[in-house]
């Protein structure tokens, strides 16, 4: 792990409410996959080419139109306001200071068209498939009028994966209605006793549901939670428009494997038909380095950027994308790339 993410996690943990710290690095099950995620990356080695002009190394990211200063982005995580006062906003914040990709969660305790005025440039909106399917819709339809470029339709939770095994961990979070439910509040039907079960996620969802999200938006839509190769071919096939290679941060099934195993198989089956995203235990300029190796177009970060939230704000955020992009640039230079087009397969060893 970089140096300064240990440090923003050590003072993060120093001031965050320890019923939300647990809820934010736990994994589910017995912490199998949420404790391999990193070490999977860590067990590739680099094989460098040498004599190559890298005097100027660019990191530029072209993607569904928008173009980012660095393909080390952010992954939608839940309740930022949490973490810190603006939330959410402070986290757009630090991603338009980084010009780094920016998706915001269906959980955003943030208005979305607060958010969306502080990127300031291209950013994507996550869905979660809620049993009400008009506040679903009403969400992708804000989020895409507030100028969300691309939908996120996270695939590996039919329902969340047990993350505590005793009553102790399994307590609510400290986050009242009003910032858990602003964003969908105004949509829930009258007379309505539980709106939490509204808005749970719906066990049923399936491939066609990749053809509602685009129909219901119009945008690229980006299926997240894919392990495997056959299974990233079949949500091409229901339409999606690139594949985002994720175990939820070891948050769902335990025992899943790394996205860091996981990323080549799907890579392979995908080809060159749709760009592949990964994220999952990415604490380094060289795990990104490795991803982007393997055939990843993007990194995303989770909890990185929720503890430098919670430590530091906008400018947390800002600075630790600032610094894995610039560890990621070094290790460009010294792999012998002046760009993410000059990475491929053949720059890593060893799985
Ligand atoms: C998440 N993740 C997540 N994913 C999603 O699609 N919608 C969401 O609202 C959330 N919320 C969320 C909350 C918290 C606290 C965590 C840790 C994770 C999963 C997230 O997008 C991502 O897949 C993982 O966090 C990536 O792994 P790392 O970087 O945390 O190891």
């Amino acid at each position: 792990m970089h140096e300064q993410l240990q440090r923003l996690r050590d003072d993060a943990e120093r001031v965050v409410d320890p019923d939300m710290w647990s809820y934010l690095n736990r994994g589910s099950g017995d912490q199998r996959t949420v404790t391999e995620a990193h070490d999977a990356w860590d067990r590739y080695r680099l094989r460098p080419r040498v004599l190559r002009d890298v005097s100027h190394v660019s990191t530029e990211l072209p993607l569904f139109g928008g173009v980012w200063r660095t393909p080390i982005g952010i992954a939608p995580t839940a309740f930022h306001a949490v973490l810190h006062p603006e939330g959410e906003v402070a986290t757009a914040t630090g991603a338009a200071a980084a010009g780094a990709p920016m998706v915001l969660s269906s959980r955003s305790t943030r208005r979305i068209e607060d958010v969306a005025a502080a990127v300031d440039g291209p950013w994507w909106f996550q869905v979660y498939l809620m049993r009400e399917r008009a506040i679903t819709a009403a969400l992708i339809e804000r989020a895409a009028a507030a100028g969300a470029t691309a939908m996120v339709l996270t695939a590996d939770t039919p329902y969340v994966g047990h993350r505590a095994r005793t009553p102790a961990l399994a307590r609510p979070l400290p986050l009242g209605d009003d910032q858990a439910l602003i964003n969908v509040r105004d949509h829930f039907p009258e007379g309505v006793e539980d709106y939490w079960e509204l808005i749970d996620q719906r066990a049923d969802l399936s491939l066609g549901d990749i053809a509602w999200v685009a129909d219901v938006c119009e945008l690229p839509v980006i299926v997240k939670g894919v392990l495997r190769g056959d299974e990233a071919l079949a949500c091409i096939d229901a339409g999606a428009d690139a594949i985002w290679v994720s175990n939820h941060g070891g948050r769902q099934l335990d025992r899943a494997i790394s996205t860091a195993a996981a990323l080549p198989d799907v890579v392979t089956a995908v080809g060159d038909s749709v760009p592949v995203i990964v994220d999952g235990g990415v604490r380094d300029g060289f795990d990104a380095l490795t991803a982007l190796a393997l055939g990843a177009s993007a990194v995303m970060l989770g909890r990185p950027v929720m503890w430098a939230l919670a430590a530091e704000g906008a400018d947390g955020v800002a600075g630790i994308l600032d610094e894995l992009t610039g560890e990621l640039r070094h290790a460009m230079g010294l792999a012998g790339a002046a760009c993410l087009g000059d990475l491929d397969p053949s720059l890593v060893s060893g799985r």
